[in-house]
């Protein structure tokens, strides 16, 4: 069942500054997907009791707005008069030996294949300046928090703060916009930033598991899900015939995912929903639709789909079993902050159990604090958007770590790779792996 809630605001209210985190202005509720809401002082709780102690911080988040991921046959056709503005986002590569080189991304309009993406400085998936500006803005919250109103957090150094990201260059960029926003004297300084590389990345998570394929591609081509896309068959070729991907091997079958992010970039920031030669546009009416379609996905594949637990185990069990190895550690670090994508939020929300799952929100965040009580007891809870989550409330720290490594299957890498495992009912693939295993 889908319910949507319509709010009717003149369009006239549209006119947004560029930078703005809300898009209030639609006439559905997105506002707090392009900017999730995450833990802040002025709404922030402490655990009841008397005498507890904030010991440890470890803060998983999605990387905020971005450029889209995914592109139609013919980017600039439905961009049109839109830039894509990531000119806040200096790209630097530096090696300690050599010159500080930054660069700047541009399609001169005379190159023969710039019909292929938009105008602008943005790179496919690359953070736009309101992404940045978003990131900073998060910092500056956490600091906030966790250093003025409870003087956790001393000062803004690697040896009390670790950072890892994916190798994927937009979460670095987010990572860089929350240090700067926690201390803006980071911004002359070099920081260490741990990445693991792409065949093997935990975070993102990127590792080669067949065994994890099939499990989707089975998930999707199980008759409760094709009934979904059948459903709403209407709604999907109505958006082909604007995007100009009928018949189009761009776009990915058996999701809604595609449609999802070609959308929700554009709303979150403050770009027209795209708009063919024809003149024929996509209507907020069937965005809000994608956009609920895209939770109620996640949910399925994620949780209710069979075999969904053993997926989420097989593609995320090394980074359950690396959090619980780091937090199990004598830490030197007060906060662990690990910036990644909406497929690692979604893992460990499904590992949490943080039921129902829906699509994590750009700048979502997990926050995992230990407690020490005064009794010298450690306890764990979890904080997901900003909202502390029920069943994580105060749980002893051991039964924490239970959870964690009960997500971390026996002989991982053998389970993944094994071919003698087939799965009943796998057609072939539906899905890319740049969304199954890949991050988004
Ligand atoms: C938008 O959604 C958030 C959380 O999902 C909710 O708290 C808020 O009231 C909603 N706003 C409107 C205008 O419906
Ligand atoms: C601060 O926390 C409250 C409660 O979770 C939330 O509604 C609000 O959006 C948060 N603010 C930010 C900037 O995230």
């Amino acid at each position: 069942m889908f319910t949507f809630t319509f709010i009717v605001v003149p369009l006239l209210l549209s006119a947004q500054p560029a930078l703005s985190s809300q898009s209030l202005f639609r006439p559905w509720n997105l506002s707090s997907y392009c900017n999730a809401p995450h833990v802040n002082a002025s709404h922030y709780e402490r655990p009841e009791g008397e005498g507890a102690e904030l010991i440890h911080l470890s803060v998983l988040m999605r990387h905020h707005k971005r450029a889209p991921v995914a592109l139609v046959p013919n980017e600039r056709e439905i961009d049109i008069d839109t830039n894509w503005d990531c000119s806040g986002v200096q790209q630097f590569t530096y090696d300690g030996g050599g010159a500080r080189l930054s660069h700047t991304v541009n399609t001169p309009p005379a190159h023969p294949f710039a019909q292929q993406i938009w105008a602008g400085t943005c790179d496919v998936g690359q953070l736009t300046s309101g992404g940045f500006y978003d990131a900073r803005a998060h910092g500056k919250d956490l600091w906030r928090l966790y250093h003025t109103r409870l003087g956790f957090l001393h000062a803004v150094v690697p040896s009390e703060i670790s950072v890892r990201t994916t190798y994927v260059d937009r979460t670095k960029h987010v990572a860089s916009g929350v240090l700067a926003g926690m201390d803006h004297s980071t911004i002359k300084r070099k920081w260490p930033t741990h990445v693991q590389p792409q065949m093997e990345n935990s975070l993102g998570p990127s590792y080669k598991c067949p065994r994890a394929d099939a499990l989707i591609a089975a998930a999707q081509s199980a008759p409760v899900w094709q009934d979904v896309l059948k459903k709403h068959s209407a709604l999907i070729e109505r958006l082909d015939t604007v995007l100009g991907t009928r018949d189009s091997k761009v776009v990915w079958p058996s999701t809604f995912a595609f449609y999802q992010d070609v959308l929700t970039s554009r709303v979150c920031n403050d770009h027209p929903l795209p708009c063919n030669a024809a003149g024929d546009c996509v209507s907020e009416q069937d965005a809000a639709e994608i956009f609920e379609l895209g939770n109620y996905e996640f949910d399925y594949l994620y949780h209710r789909a069979e075999n969904a637990a053993e997926y989420v185990q097989l593609t995320f069990g090394v980074m359950f079993s690396e959090l619980a190895d780091a937090l199990e550690a004598p830490s030197h670090h007060r906060l662990a902050l690990y910036v990644a994508h909406d497929s690692s939020i979604i893992r460990l929300a499904a590992g949490l159990e943080i039921f129902p799952l829906r699509w994590p929100r750009l700048g979502s965040e997990v926050v995992i604090e230990v407690w020490k009580d005064k009794n010298k007891k450690r306890f764990v809870r979890v904080l997901y958007d900003g909202e502390i989550v029920d069943s994580l409330r105060w749980i002893p720290f051991g039964d924490f770590i239970g959870l964690l490594r009960r997500q971390v299957p026996a002989h991982l890498f053998e389970k993944c790779t094994s071919t003698s495992n087939d799965v009943e009912g796998t057609k072939q693939l539906k899905m890319p792996l740049a969304l199954t295993v890949q991050e988004v």
